[in-house]
């Protein structure tokens, strides 16, 4: 049976990507995570333990990656330190996760022969214009504006350079901004509906006209699962879902979903060096791998979420307070 090891696997992205990967091939999964404030095994919960196995450690740590390197044919790496505002308070673990995380990876790899595919973000490239009609691609120029879109640009050039001088076989993806279930209560689209299950009120950076480009999770995951399938090693592959849609109506949408007044919510703080607008041209991957997203219907998405958010308070509710205290203590 192939094994994977998969990176920041008890996240957000990594662990829906487990559940996707159980469910829909037959290989053997490592999860390799560090339990950071973002990672939790309840996101792994009732999967079968003869398919997937726990590591908890540190992807920076050279001797524990090498020997589970050497113990798999795949590495999918979505370990990162994740969150742009974080960023801002706190660079630091920034650099240590992804910038030399993912070296200790890319020398493990190496040493190995192992094949690598390694998650990233379209914020690499920076931000569009509201108006202007041309979307990222493969050959937009890097541009990266916060200290965690820097991180995961000098990230995904430490996989380039590698492909190049040592041979590595490596795939890099960059994708949009994704929603669903299991996502950390501190992003945009968590935090705004627990805000309203929690009777406070939503909170909209600055005036809100910001545009992101939003993909569900297993859309994400599914178009992972076909470049490990069928990409070509050293190609990037963009991954979106033609889903533009600016955060003030984000969050208009989601109080009518549950029953509020459209204006029930705060102006606060806008973010520093807030991007504008990003958005994904994946040709590339629909054309060459034959990918399409299923999830077309963003307001149906965002219902099912909030459904989720009711029925897993007990998830979420015991790290609420931290975290809206420490973005009042930043105005937000
Ligand atoms: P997340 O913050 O929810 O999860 C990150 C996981 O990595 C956590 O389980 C955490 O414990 C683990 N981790 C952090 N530092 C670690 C370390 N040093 N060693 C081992 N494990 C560590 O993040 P996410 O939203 O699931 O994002 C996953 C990946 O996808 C990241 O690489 C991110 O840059 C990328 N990405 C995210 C989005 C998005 O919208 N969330 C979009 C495009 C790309
Ligand atoms: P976020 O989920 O942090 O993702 P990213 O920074 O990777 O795009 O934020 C999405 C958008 O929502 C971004 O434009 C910032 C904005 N935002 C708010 O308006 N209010 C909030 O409370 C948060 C967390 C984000």
């Amino acid at each position: 049976m192939q094994r994977i090891l998969v990176t920041g696997g008890a996240g957000f992205i990594g662990s829906n990507f487990v559940r996707l990967a159980v469910a829909n091939t037959d290989r053997h999964i490592t999860v390799l995570d560090a339990l950071t404030y973002a990672g939790d095994r309840a996101t792994l919960a009732e999967l079968p333990p003869d398919r997937v196995a726990f590591a908890h450690g540190n992807v920076a740590d050279a001797d524990l990656v090498d020997r589970l390197v050497a113990d798999t044919d795949t590495v999918v790496h979505f370990a990162a330190e994740s969150h742009n505002d974080n960023s801002l308070r706190d660079p630091s673990p920034f650099l240590t996760t992804n910038l030399i995380g993912t070296y200790t990876l890319l020398e493990a790899v190496r040493r190995h022969g192992v094949r690598l595919h390694h998650i990233s973000t379209d914020e690499v490239y920076g931000d569009l214009e509201l108006d202007d009609p041309e979307r990222f691609t493969e050959a937009t120029a890097y541009n990266p504006s916060s200290p965690y879109s820097a991180t995961k640009a000098g990230s995904d050039l430490l996989v380039r350079a590698w492909v190049r001088s040592f041979g590595v076989q490596a795939t890099i993806s960059n994708c949009s901004n994704n929603y669903g279930p299991w996502q950390h209560i501190e992003k945009f689209i968590p935090r705004q509906i627990t805000n309203v299950l929690d009777g406070r009120r939503p909170k909209l950076y600055g005036a809100g006209l910001n545009v992101r480009d939003w993909i569900h999770v297993d859309d994400h995951n599914s178009a992972v699962l076909t470049i490990l399938e069928r990409g070509e090693s050293g190609e990037t592959y963009l991954i979106g879902a033609d889903g533009e849609v600016d955060n003030k109506t984000v969050i208009e949408t989601i109080l009518r979903l549950m029953g509020e007044p459209a204006d029930a919510y705060d102006h606060v703080t806008d973010r520093a060096g807030h991007d504008l607008r990003y958005a994904i041209d994946s040709t590339k991957l629909r054309t060459e791998l034959g990918w399409q997203p299923r999830f077309s219907d963003f307001e149906a998405g965002l219902a099912a979420t909030i459904d989720w958010y009711r029925t897993h308070e007990s998830w979420w509710r015991p790290r609420k307070e931290a975290i809206e205290a420490a973005y009042a203590k930043a105005g937000q």
